[in-house]
């Protein structure tokens, strides 16, 4: 399987892809390329340090939401991916490519969704939410994504407790180690092995959790 990963900052679910790879529990899959749309994500780092193609498409001011949509698709098709790994990728996917890629395009979202996602929940703001609301148990959700926000398919999904005295950071961390870092490496592989389908809007996983 040939994968795209799609990165906007720290990339510690890039690394995680990286090491799945490397270590053998994510099967038969090559990262073809990185692309983030933040030159100074250190995700382009972690990419370069392991030796995978890595690119930027920034939205410059002077350039139009089209030029960068047409950019940003055209470098993800020069790598041939079978399937797009949005993996912290801040910016909207030009409807183009979500024509183009229908049902392979992935996210990572750091919440059960359909609580706490859509429009203006990313990154810590979700984890604001989920304390403030005093939730008990949080979690990640990966997805197919569609023409909305957060709203495909479900794939996957991992729940997370939240503890007394959590700070956003606090919980963040521990939602990305004990559910974002193992649920979407686990997807690819299931990708790759073609375990994952999608019967009117539902995912079929054919392997035992
Ligand atoms: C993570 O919180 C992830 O859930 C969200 O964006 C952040 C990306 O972090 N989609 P990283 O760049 O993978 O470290």
């Amino acid at each position: 399987l040939k994968i795209v990963v799609l990165v906007s900052g720290g990339g510690t679910n890039l690394q995680a892809i990286i090491d799945g790879v490397e270590d053998g529990t994510i099967s038969n899959t090559e990262i073809a390329g990185v692309i983030s749309n933040n030159k100074n994500a250190y995700a382009l780092k972690r990419a370069g340090e392991n030796g995978i193609a890595h690119s930027c498409v920034s939205l410059k001011s002077w350039e139009s939401r089209e030029k960068f949509n047409q950019k940003l698709l055209e470098t993800v098709e020069s790598f041939c991916p079978d399937l797009i790994v949005l993996a912290g990728f801040l910016a909207v996917i030009p409807p183009a490519m979500i024509d183009k890629y229908s049902n392979r395009i992935i996210n990572i979202h750091p919440s059960l969704i359909p609580s706490f996602c859509g429009k203006g929940y990313y990154g810590l703001k979700v984890h604001e939410a989920v304390l403030e609301r005093g939730v008990k148990i949080t979690g990640a959700t990966v997805h197919f994504v569609d023409e909305g926000t957060d709203t495909g398919p479900i794939i996957l999904q991992k729940a997370v407790q939240t503890k007394q005295g959590d700070t956003p950071e606090m919980l963040q961390k521990r939602v990305m180690a004990e559910a974002e870092w193992k649920l979407l490496p686990r997807a690819i592989d299931l990708i790759a092995r073609g375990k994952v389908t999608t019967v009117d809007g539902k995912v079929l996983i054919s392997e035992d959790e």
